[in-house]
Order: C-alpha cells, then structure tokens, then sequence
C-alpha cells in the first residue's frame, strides 16, 4: 500500500512546473488519501541534512499558482548526486546520502519532473537505491524522446515567436536585418517553430548545416523583390562555418554554455550584404512567465497519470505524450532517444515551402 510519495523539480525551470505540482498534489490526496513530500531544490534537498522537504497538501496550492512560472519547490542544473560540488571546488559522489534520505522519509514512491540529464541521473540513482521512481519530462528545449511535448516547450516557443512579433515592426522601421537567439542548447525545435510562426526569412539550428553565403544571398533576394528588412531566428547551439560552438563558458562537467552565435551571424552578414543588423538574445526570458494554456493542460494531465502509474506500481516509467493521449513508457528509452530536429520533420519541409532559407538541405 502506498502512503507517501515525494516530489522534485530538477534541471533548468521551465513554464508549468507548478501546475504538475498541483496536478499530482490534488490527484494523491483526493482519490488516494496520500501524504505528498515535496524535496527543495533537485535533488539537493536529498543530500542536505537535515533533509530538506516540504508536505504538499491541496492548500499549499493558492489560485496563482496553475498560473505562475518558476517552481514552488525550486530547482538545480549543476548538483550531480554522482559528481556533487562542494563548496571549495572539490566533487564527492553523494549518492549514497541521497539514497539514505528517500529510505529514511520512508518514502514509498518519487515522481521526478526533469529533462534528459536528471532523467538520466535519477535512473541511476533509482537502480542503485532501489528506488520507486516515475519521471515527467519537462524541457523547452523539448529534446526527449517518445513524447511529443515536454512540459514548458510550448509556452517557450510562444515567448520566441513574440518576440519575433515585435521585432518585426522595428526591422522593418529602420530597414534592418535582426537576428534572434533562442535556447534550445542541441536541438532546434525552438527556432525552427517560431521562425515559421513568427515570419522569419531564416532559421538557423544545429542540426542542419548552413552557408553564410547562401544565407545572404537569400537577404539580397529579399532587397531585389523590394523587401526593406529581414528577420533571422538562430538556436544557440548552432555552430559557425568552421564548425566551431559559441560558448560564453564551460562550466564543471564540461558543459558548455551557450551564447554569441547570433551576435556572429549578425557581424558576418553586415559584413558580407551591407546591412544594417542588431542582434536580440531571448535568454531566461523563454523559461519565465505565466504557462499557456497548452502547457498547464499537458502538466496536469501527466501528474495525473504519473499518481496512477504510482497506483499501479508500474515505476521506471516515463508519462508521456503520444497522439492526444498521454501514455508511460521505460525511462530508459525516452533518454536514449535523443528527440532532435530530423530532416524529413514536417516542419522542415513547411520551412523551405515557404521559402525560408534553412540551410543547405
Ligand atoms: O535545457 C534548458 C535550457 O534552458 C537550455 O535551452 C539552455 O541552454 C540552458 O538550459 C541554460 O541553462 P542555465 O539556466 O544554466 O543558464
């Protein structure tokens, strides 16, 4: 019988967190009668002693909350319970602790909410703890695999295709090329989604190649049929020509962090056309802001889901969502499915139907 369930948010934040808090919050507790643990901070609230957590009830929850972005619980992308820093630099494996911790809040279930990277780590950790474990994906970046939605892509892609809304009228006053910097670290669902959306003349994204040339030539086109301005959207995991990223740092555990590759692709083009450019980099402004209404739709639904799964007992298990449904599959297949960009995507061929320049495909 299960009696306790515990609850984290790891990775990057997204929109609609707090919305599948609420979801398995009100779902345990009205149809199970169960007590909802809710660990602080990733899996951090694990490995700190004393432990830190919070009960969930349904009054935890207040009207805003559906509604807000951020999680209530908070969140971290940099505290590996395998690798976890310490504060004079050094790492220690954790893992141990973290196991300690779930067993000795006698907890009969974890639902974990997270991306490919805590995916991967909570796996891990479950199999070596024997932990009961059921994840829920959420990523903007929308990057796993056998689920069609990650939770927070959706309101994401809304913010980037605004943003080219109200790029538009600017570039087109001044007579400028701009270029917009989305997220999307190796997978360019962002861009390439919000380009169509947004009217944009390219789109750059990391798994399709590119020239500057022909990326110019393309603006010129646009000149010679009378066309004033354009608007580019590139991922930040878009590589130069020379084939190299444009980080702004690696940080411990090698991961690069992203930035400058609009900044680049505006200098070349001014320098290769004439134009006048200016460079927008969307950042964390993707990740903030009230969920759409997509995405508190899908949250609720997969804390729904993820509480049954729980019911079930069927755990090493991934909700997610196929055809207009929301399905489980092994957690297992999800992160070894990385979900990128593929050439024959429906959207790709909507992009060169439209006459975008995409890359050289
Ligand atoms: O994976 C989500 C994401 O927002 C990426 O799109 C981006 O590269 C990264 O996280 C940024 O991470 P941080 O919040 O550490 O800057």
């Amino acid at each position: 019988m299960i009696k306790r369930i515990g609850v984290l948010t790891s990775g990057g934040d997204c929109a609609g967190l707090n919305a599948i808090l609420r979801a398995i919050t009100y779902y345990a507790h009205q149809a199970h009668g169960w007590e909802v643990i809710g660990i602080k901070n990733g899996t951090t609230g694990l490995i700190k002693r004393p432990i830190e957590t919070v009960t969930l009830t349904p009054s935890s929850f207040d009207n805003s909350l559906l509604r807000s972005g951020g999680t209530m619980l908070g969140s971290t992308n940099k505290a590996d319970p395998f690798n976890f820093p310490n504060p004079d630099g050094t790492r220690t494996d954790r893992s141990d602790d973290l196991i300690e911790a779930y067993h000795s809040l006698a907890l009969d279930a974890l639902i974990a909410i997270g991306g490919d990277g805590s995916m991967r780590i909570m796996r891990d950790l479950a199999q070596k703890g024997n932990l009961n474990l059921i994840t829920i994906p959420k990523t903007i970046d929308n990057d796993l695999g056998h689920t069609e939605i990650s939770i927070g892509y959706s309101t994401a892609l809304e913010i980037a295709t605004e943003a080219l809304d109200r790029l538009q009228p600017t570039a087109e006053s001044h007579q400028r090329v701009i270029v917009l910097e989305v997220m999307g670290r190796d997978a360019g669902h962002i861009a390439l989604a919000a380009g169509i959306a947004g009217g944009a003349d390219a789109i750059i994204i990391p798994e399709i190649p590119y020239s500057l040339d022909n990326m110019c030539k393309k603006i010129k086109e646009l000149w010679d049929n009378g066309h004033t301005f354009a608007l580019i959207i590139v991922a930040e995991g878009a590589h130069k020509e020379n084939g190299a990223l444009a980080t702004i740092e690696i940080e411990a555990g090698n991961r690069p962090r992203y930035g400058g590759i609009g900044q680049y692709i505006s200098e070349k083009i001014e320098a290769m056309t004439g134009a006048e450019t200016r460079v927008t980099v969307l950042g964390h402004v993707q990740r903030g802001g009230q969920p759409n209404a997509l995405d508190r739709l899908v949250a609720s639904s997969f804390g729904v889901r993820a509480v049954d799964l729980v019911f079930e007992g069927k755990f090493d298990r991934m909700v997610a969502w196929q055809n207009r449904n929301v399905v489980d599959v092994p957690i297992h297949d999800a992160i070894e499915q990385y979900q990128s960009v593929s050439l024959d995507d429906v959207l790709v061929k909507t992009a060169k139907g439209l006459g975008i320049y995409i890359g050289d495909v």
